[in-house]
């Protein structure tokens, strides 16, 4: 079976954009849940940008399937990964200045980082690009995961460069699963580029937020104003 886990992170965006309460994250967790999410995915960035430490709190109180907190492998992540205990810890690149995560991790100077998730027996994924080197390295330093960035995957319009992309995907699947991990992967996936993906049948769980998130809008959007337009007599 294919694990779905869906990123949150963007109901926090809006949320945040007008600093109040709603939408809140916790309530999209559990409709996600009620719908077959198999996971839930937040990203607690330095910045504090769109989900805040009080949503990841909440959330290991009330999710029911897997928290998956992505983080940067920085000490104030890494202690309140500790002190929160997700089911899994996603390390994962930041800059300030991105719009979203860009590339994946150089894995070469992480061991420490790395271990420390570990022994606090948190499981570890980490977020790299389809390159043997870190899917070596993943392996050596103990993950449990690999998450293969799917950005560039995503970003393409070429079919042969497409076909290319996939050939790479799928080497790098089956590379991290010969390593004994669970072969993950994610970002820019949507309800068109996930189908040849899957077909694959290498990577056993999928992380997505912005597209699902985006077809949530438009899927709600005609019940939110019918019932508006009922509320003022329309
Ligand atoms: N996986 C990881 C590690 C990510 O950083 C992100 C983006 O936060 C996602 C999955 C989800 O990407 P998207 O929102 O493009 O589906």
């Amino acid at each position: 079976m294919t694990h779905l886990g869906v990123n949150i992170d963007h109901i926090a965006t809006l949320r945040q954009a007008r600093m109040g309460v709603e939408p809140d994250p916790v309530y999209a967790a559990q409709i996600a849940e009620q719908n077959g999410a198999d996971q839930i995915t937040v990203h607690l960035r330095e910045d504090r940008r769109h989900i805040q430490l009080r949503d990841v709190k909440l959330l290991r109180e009330v999710v029911q399937t897997r928290l998956n907190l992505e983080m940067a492998p920085t000490e104030e992540m890494i202690a309140i990964a500790k002190s929160l205990q997700p089911d899994t810890v996603t390390l994962v690149p930041e800059k300030r200045e991105e719009l979203t995560t860009e590339g994946g991790l150089d894995l070469s100077n992480l061991q420490s980082q790395m271990a420390a998730i570990r022994d606090a027996g948190i499981e570890l994924s980490v977020f790299i690009e389809p390159e043997p080197d870190q899917v070596k390295l993943a392996g050596r330093f103990g993950a449990d995961a690999v998450e293969i960035h799917t950005g560039r995957y995503a970003n393409l319009h070429r079919r042969d460069e497409i076909d290319a992309e996939l050939r790479r995907l799928e080497k790098a699947g089956k590379m991290i699963r010969s390593g004994g991990m669970r072969a993950v992967a994610g970002h820019g996936l949507n309800y068109h580029n996930i189908t040849a993906l899957a077909a694959l049948g290498i990577y056993v769980e999928f992380n997505i937020g912005h597209s699902i998130i985006s077809r949530a809008v438009f899927s709600g959007l005609a019940e939110a104003v019918s019932t508006m337009k009922r509320l003022i007599g329309g």
